[in-house]
């Protein structure tokens, strides 16, 4: 099977390593990672009709989206459209991310539990609402804001002042809707469920650490770090997922005669009394959770996305024997979030055993290679145990020297307070 990987952050290179064991993978663009497994093509994720000309040229029987934009703008609907396979949903599907609003109207009617919020289109009647709001409180843009369209506010002041700015252009057009939602307790969950609009299937659950600092203090960021399995998802509360949040969702989506095929990322808040509520919707895999979730998986992934892709039958992708946890420790550039710097020369030293590592920001040039993004590498490590993966995961990022590199060394601290070993 010829499989193309459109994207080239960590993510995408995680994808391309594992569909890279059973099938011959070309990134479009892909990065300097992606080069040893499989062929980079110079491609941008936004250059549609060189797309489909990789695709026709290169006989490819199944293109995978890492990335949401191009998942929004239509891109699966244009491959589909031009006769191939793809993994990935339409762009009527994607606004299950791409408008927030969407998705809080679609979870009202499906009965899906989630913060009760509201959506504003203009700043006046936000804020006037804002006034009479309980604290503290999170604002939103609904469109697409790379991670970063979410605030959670201590009080009303600084929830008028976020909604302000995002009515004043702060994210562009994705601010064009407001959100103002009820903040949730209790601790996340990542929950990744592929689907081809009717049959559900489970991949191993994630924990992301969005926050800059150690002991989860700072601002924001994409992500700093993962891990997986986590044990607070249980099978039965995995199962009461399926049944109160997925299953509802996926239906209601295909009763509106736009079927959700694909990844459905549930973003879920799992309270201290063991509710659920969905804290948002992805149409796309996480960064940096792939990194950790998809080395866990067998090589028959491969077949299940394209099962996915033809509405054929397909099962759940099985696990990898022997390796029964992950940790992704990603390593950033200085000044990232809000301004990370560009250019500081990397070096590099072997690889430990149990250990992957993916490139998520990086440029080569003639060999050398530098830093190119915010979120540079993801440092995985595999093992029996969490705790195993995690302690293999920092010797990995060990192995990277570059001037101002940025890392938590704590991911994964929840379960091993849980395990009693941190
Ligand atoms: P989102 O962009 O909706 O994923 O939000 C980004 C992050 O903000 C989430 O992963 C949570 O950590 C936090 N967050 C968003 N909404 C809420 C909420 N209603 N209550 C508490 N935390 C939230
Ligand atoms: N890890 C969060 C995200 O991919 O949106």
């Amino acid at each position: 099977m010829n499989v193309l990987v459109i994207g080239g952050g960590g993510r995408e290179h995680a994808l391309s390593w594992q569909l890279s064991r059973a099938a011959t993978v070309f990134c479009a663009p892909g990065n300097p990672g992606t080069i040893s497994l499989a062929t980079n093509l110079p491609i941008s994720i936004n250059d549609y009709p060189a797309i489909l000309d990789a695709i026709r040229d290169h006989k490819i029987d199944l293109t995978v989206v890492g990335p949401e934009a191009p998942l929004a703008d239509g891109l699966a609907d244009r491959i589909e459209d031009a006769g191939f396979k793809v993994f990935g949903p339409s762009a009527a599907a994607a606004r299950i991310e791409a408008s927030k609003a969407f998705a809080k109207s679609l979870m009202g009617e499906a009965g899906v539990p989630t913060a009760t919020s509201r959506t504003f289109s203009d700043a006046d009647s936000a804020r006037a609402y804002i006034s009479q709001h309980p604290e503290p409180l999170v604002i939103k843009a609904s469109g697409l804001a790379a991670g970063k369209g979410a605030v959670v506010c201590p009080d009303r002041d600084t929830a008028a002042a976020a909604a302000t700015e995002m009515f004043g252009g702060r994210f562009g057009s994705a601010g064009a809707e407001v959100l103002v939602e009820e903040f949730m307790e209790g601790e996340e969950l990542s929950v990744f469920a592929l689907t081809d609009g009717e049959h559900v299937n489970l991949l191993p659950s994630a924990q992301d650490h969005k926050r800059i600092g150690e002991g989860d203090t700072g601002p924001n960021t994409g992500g700093m770090g993962a891990y997986s399995p986590v044990s607070i998802a249980t099978p039965n509360l995995l199962e009461r997922i399926e049944a109160e949040v997925l299953r509802p969702t996926i239906s209601a989506m295909a009763a509106r005669g736009t079927p959700y095929r694909g990844v459905l990322y549930a973003g879920l808040m799992i309270g201290s009394d063991g509710s659920i509520k969905v804290v948002e919707f992805n149409c796309r895999f996480g960064d940096p959770e792939a990194q950790a979730v998809l080395p866990l998986l067998a090589q028959d992934f491969a077949d299940q996305l394209w099962g996915v892709a033809a509405g054929e039958n397909w099962t759940a992708p099985s696990l990898e024997a022997g390796t029964e946890a992950a940790v992704t420790t990603v390593v950033a550039a200085t000044g990232y979030p809000d301004a990370p710097e560009k250019g500081a020369a990397i070096s590099l030293e072997d690889e430990p055993p149990h250990t992957i590592l993916f490139h998520a920001g990086t440029a080569s040039e003639s060999g050398a290679l530098t830093v190119d993004g915010g979120r540079v590498f993801s440092a995985t490590g595999l093992g029996g145990t969490v705790q195993e993966a995690h302690r293999r995961s920092l010797d990995l990022v060990g192995c990277i020297r570059f001037e101002g590199m940025v890392y938590r060394r704590d991911i994964a601290w929840r379960e091993e307070d849980r395990a009693g070993t941190s």
